[in-house]
């Protein structure tokens, strides 16, 4: 069976003594589904997952789900391809927690590093409960009272800037209307309670002056990145990082280009709307 160690104090887990090439037995699915929840965000180094493992990786967490604005593997339309090299500068800089956008936000994602750079190209990760856990009970109890909007085209700004952008992305576009969750969500499954604003898709706070939104959501995006919330991963060919999308955030490191960095990634739905 295999053994998780701590990656650091508030966050993540490294599995050790694991194949995710082989189906996983109910025993093995049933520890790695708690590991996810206690860890938040589970790391497996050499793991050379082909699309076929990976999609069946995938398929025993829950459904797939497409992402249309980026391009998939030949054949696996729910394992988009994330590629960056001199001509593809990376576009994702900031902190975020996936597809908040949507009403029923997934429930994570499995990234597989294919084509890693040799320095840098590290993804760091925040816990949302520890970031919970760190507010006063009297900023807790006012954000448990909040709701914020979440909207998609906040998010892809900079692709529907580009030429073409509006008309590539205007599908998704408008199946993504702005959507509103609880600033402070409870874990579906942990029942943890966590942050629930990311500073790429959110865009304000209902029932608040413009600026008091604003001042209250810098604040709170400053507050999750803080250190002792956090952890960093570096990436070799073929590890993978597992994270719980509902209780965590993610910010890739933009300090490899021009090398060549792609990953492959499945994220999951559970169908849960956060409450
Ligand atoms: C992501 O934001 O889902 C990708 C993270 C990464 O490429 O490190």
């Amino acid at each position: 069976m295999f053994q998780v160690r701590p990656y650091s104090g508030a966050i993540g887990g490294l599995v050790e003594g694991i194949d995710l090439c082989r189906v996983l037995d109910d025993a093995t699915f049933e520890r790695l589904q708690q590991a996810l929840l206690d860890y938040e965000v589970l790391f497996f180094r050499d793991q050379p997952l082909e699309p076929v493992h990976h999609a069946a990786l995938a398929d025993r967490f829950g459904q797939p789900q497409l992402h249309e604005a980026y391009d998939h593997v030949d054949g696996y339309p729910q394992i988009t391809i994330l590629e960056n090299d001199r001509e593809r500068p990376s576009k994702i800089e900031m902190w975020h927690t996936d597809m908040t956008f949507r009403l029923c936000p997934p429930l994570g994602s499995i990234l597989h590093g294919v084509i890693i750079p040799e320095k840098g190209g590290d993804t760091m990760f925040a816990s949302m409960s520890a970031a919970y856990e760190g507010l006063s009970d009297r900023m807790k109890s006012m954000l448990s009272e909040l709701t914020a909007v979440h909207d998609f085209s906040h998010g892809f700004k900079e692709s529907l800037a580009e030429a073409g952008g509006r008309e590539r992305l205007a599908d998704m576009v408008a199946a993504n209307p702005p959507v509103e969750h609880p600033v402070i969500r409870t874990h579906p499954i942990s029942g943890k309670r966590c942050l629930y604003v990311n500073s790429l898709f959110t865009v304000r706070i209902k029932g608040m002056h413009e600026r008091e939104s604003r001042a209250l959501l810098e604040f709170l995006y400053q507050h999750v990145t803080t250190p002792e919330y956090t952890c960093r991963f570096d990436w070799q060919p073929n590890s993978v990082a597992f994270w719980d999308n509902r209780i965590t955030q993610h910010k890739p490191v933009n300090d490899y280009w021009p090398a060549h960095r792609k990953m492959q990634r499945i994220t999951i739905d559970d169908g849960e709307r956060p409450y």
